[in-house]
């Protein structure tokens, strides 16, 4: 080592992991808008385990296997990924920092994967379209109003998206309590503790002033100022129970590209789905978001990956938060994963740059566990290289 020191005005480093990131961003936002991105549902024990659940499994090292240059690249939707890591969809981005979905999206390219535009988003489906360049996949949910549920799978195929994942556990809307309690509501209830919490965060509230990325622009095509609560109202007005397998079929029939149904537990669930024509399945619990109490979605995968993993793609998502989760999901017979929170996390604390960081963190842990387990391949990673922590 040559000696000498680097010098620094302050002793902080920039984030290493998704933790330090998930820190980052919770002193970025107010706090309405901290408890909306956080919280899951009802107790959140579904939320905790989605995490918690990963340390059932311990990883298995091999030494001397000359392990370098590890391949982490996997095939999603046809489409080649350099990361078997895309972002998953999440609504109101824009409410984290105002680079919003098309941060979102523009981080995951520059980082060899994709993302998956919500349908909540707050840049339309043509502005997240022209302003990146690689084609990206849309998220739809099967609202009540056909009419307008294909509409917007007219204008995902029009510009360019090239997969269609249909969240199918949203039938209500969860009851999360901390987005509640916080005023998250519709509209959002704004006091005067708020209000002074939203301008103590004045990186955050002069973005939010200046470029206002709450609508949900999609539901208002032509929105822009003023509308951020009518998007919403025009969401919650859709969303109905009143969906069933016939709703998927007509989707099917009318979406020509791969199809994937995110939101699925039960492999018998799963085995319909793909009966039905879907190229694809998410093991999802919407992170903890929607019934409270389900399966973790890492004890779900196992059933699902077995019954479908031979003629659909399985991807899963929920808790997954380092290399080693991502491990543990692909060793399960994930083909890939996809993660909420981290992005936003990431957008939060330093849009597009903040998300590229924390998908380049992700990468880097999986690469040196990898190596250190001997695996040159993440598509090789199997049940084998997995022990089971005792319970
Ligand atoms: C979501 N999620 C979600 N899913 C979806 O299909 N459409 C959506 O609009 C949203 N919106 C949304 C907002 C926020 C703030 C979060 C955190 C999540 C669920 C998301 O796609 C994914 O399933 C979970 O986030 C995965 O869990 P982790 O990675 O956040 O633990």
């Amino acid at each position: 080592m040559t000696g000498g020191f680097r010098f620094r005005l302050t002793g902080r480093t920039p984030p290493l992991d998704v933790e330090g990131w998930r820190r980052r961003a919770g002193r970025r936002v107010p706090p309405m808008v901290w408890a909306y991105i956080e919280n899951g549902a009802d107790t959140e024990r579904t939320l905790g385990e989605n995490r918690s659940a990963y340390r059932d499994w311990y990883l298995n090292q091999r030494v001397l296997t000359r392990t370098t240059d590890v391949d982490l690249t996997t095939t999603v939707a046809g489409t080649r990924l350099d990361l078997p890591v895309a972002v998953a969809p999440v609504g109101l981005a824009g409410a984290a920092h105002w680079h919003g979905d098309l941060g979102l999206a523009r981080a995951a390219e520059r980082s060899g994967t994709r993302m998956v535009l919500s349908s909540a988003s707050t840049y339309s489906i043509e502005e997240v379209a022209r302003g990146t360049d690689e084609r990206h996949w849309f998220q739809l949910y099967p609202w009540g109003d056909r009419a307008l549920t294909a509409s917007l799978m007219d204008r995902a195929r029009d510009s360019g998206f090239t997969a269609l994942f249909v969240t199918v556990d949203v039938p209500v809307y969860g009851n999360r309590l901390r987005e509640r309690r916080t005023g998250m509501g519709l509209p959002p209830t704004l006091t005067p503790r708020r209000v002074l919490q939203a301008a103590l965060r004045p990186r955050w509230a002069y973005a939010y002033l200046r470029h206002r990325r709450t609508t949900l622009r999609n539901l208002v095509p032509d929105g822009t100022r003023g509308t951020a609560v009518e998007s919403v109202t025009v969401q919650s007005e859709n969303l109905t129970a009143d969906i069933g397998w016939n709703d998927l079929e007509w989707i099917r029939s009318r979406w020509d590209g791969p199809l994937f149904v995110k939101g699925v537990l039960h492999p018998d669930d799963a085995e319909r789905v793909v009966d039905l024509g879907a190229d694809g399945v998410v093991v999802s619990n919407h992170g903890g978001r929607q019934l409270d109490a389900v399966q973790p979605t890492v004890r779900a995968l196992p059933a699902v990956a077995q019954r479908v993993g031979h003629r659909a793609e399985v991807l899963v998502d929920g808790g997954i938060r380092s290399g080693a989760d991502v491990a543990v999901a692909l060793a399960l017979g994930a083909r890939a994963c996809l993660v909420g929170r981290p992005a936003v996390y990431g957008l939060a604390g330093g849009g597009a740059d903040g998300v590229a960081e924390v998908l380049r963190i992700l990468r880097e842990e999986l690469v040196r566990n990898l190596t250190m387990m001997g695996v040159a391949a993440s598509a090789d990673l199997a049940p084998h290289h997995l022990t089971p922590a005792p319970r």
